[in-house]
């Protein structure tokens, strides 16, 4: 599908990989819209931005807001095509650590956002993505890219709520691109390594260094809008379905 024209529905859009991906599709003439639970960010991130960009503050996780924030998209553009769920938190923790069991709510909430945030969002961008007209020759109505982490295949000490969450995002992107087929629309997963967003943009080199040395080519962080051009490419691209891209040099994350 092309992506001129179209409108895009961009959570966790103020910042990194969802941010980068929204200056990607700007450029390339769409609307966006981003929904994200940082409103100060996003008033940024839309001054940056400029052009047919709109927003609305809630969290994913929360059926309200975002339905409010789907009409709210469909009151600006009339339509949404595509839609990118880069919305994430991290948590590290262990199992059972010095002070015990990792707390239950924090294993709950890392999961609630990351993988029950995302289905609520494409659940409901894939209801109204079904009453677009076909928009290529094959039909297609619209396309949604959610976005995992190469620790749902290598999870590190202490990630097991932020693997569980990302896992799950890798299990159901198959059975969801199944249950859309009918409707027109692609679901594709993008697995991240290491990307250079705000975080470990300004953390030291020695945080920064060992991880570039287990990348094998290229021997750098990934760049953010490196993460928006596959994005881009996997929109275009209409043979993509139901499947999950590593985009990550090459890294196999060790235990820690
Ligand atoms: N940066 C990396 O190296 C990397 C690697 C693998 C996976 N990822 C994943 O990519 C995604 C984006 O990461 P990033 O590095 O751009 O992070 P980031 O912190 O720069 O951006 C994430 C955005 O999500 C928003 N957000 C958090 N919780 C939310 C909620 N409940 N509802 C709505 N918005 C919420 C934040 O406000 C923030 O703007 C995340 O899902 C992350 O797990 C990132």
């Amino acid at each position: 599908m092309e992506i001129s024209d179209k409108t895009a529905f961009i959570t966790g859009g103020a910042s990194g990989l969802g941010l980068a991906t929204a200056r990607n599709f700007v450029a390339a003439g769409a609307n966006v819209f981003l929904y994200d639970l940082n409103s100060e960010a996003l008033e940024l991130a839309v001054a940056e931005l400029g052009g047919n960009v709109k927003w609305h503050a809630g969290d994913v996780a929360d059926e309200v807001a975002v339905k409010e924030a789907i009409e709210k998209a469909l009151q600006a553009f009339g339509a949404i095509h595509i839609n990118v769920n880069s919305a994430g938190i991290g948590g590290a923790s262990r199992t059972v650590g010095r002070n015990g069991p990792m707390p239950l709510e924090k294993f709950e909430h890392i999961v609630r956002v990351n993988l029950i945030g995302t289905f609520n969002v494409l659940r409901l961008c894939a209801e109204v993505m079904q009453t677009n007209e076909p928009q290529t020759e094959d039909q297609e109505r619209g396309v949604i890219v959610n976005v995992a982490s190469i620790a749902a295949f290598d999870g590190q000490i202490g990630q097991a709520g932020y693997a569980a969450s990302k896992g799950g995002i890798v299990a159901m992107t198959l059975p969801i691109a199944r249950d859309l087929a009918k409707r027109g629309v692609r679901v594709m997963t993008v697995a991240p390594g290491v990307f250079e967003t705000p975080l470990l943009a300004s953390a030291p080199d020695e945080v920064k260094e060992p991880l570039i040395a287990i990348t094998q080519f290229p021997k750098r962080l990934g760049n953010p809008e490196e993460f928006g051009e596959e994005v881009a490419h996997i929109v275009r691209c209409s043979y993509l379905n139901g499947e999950v891209i590593r985009l990550d040099a090459g890294i196999r994350m060790p235990a820690i």
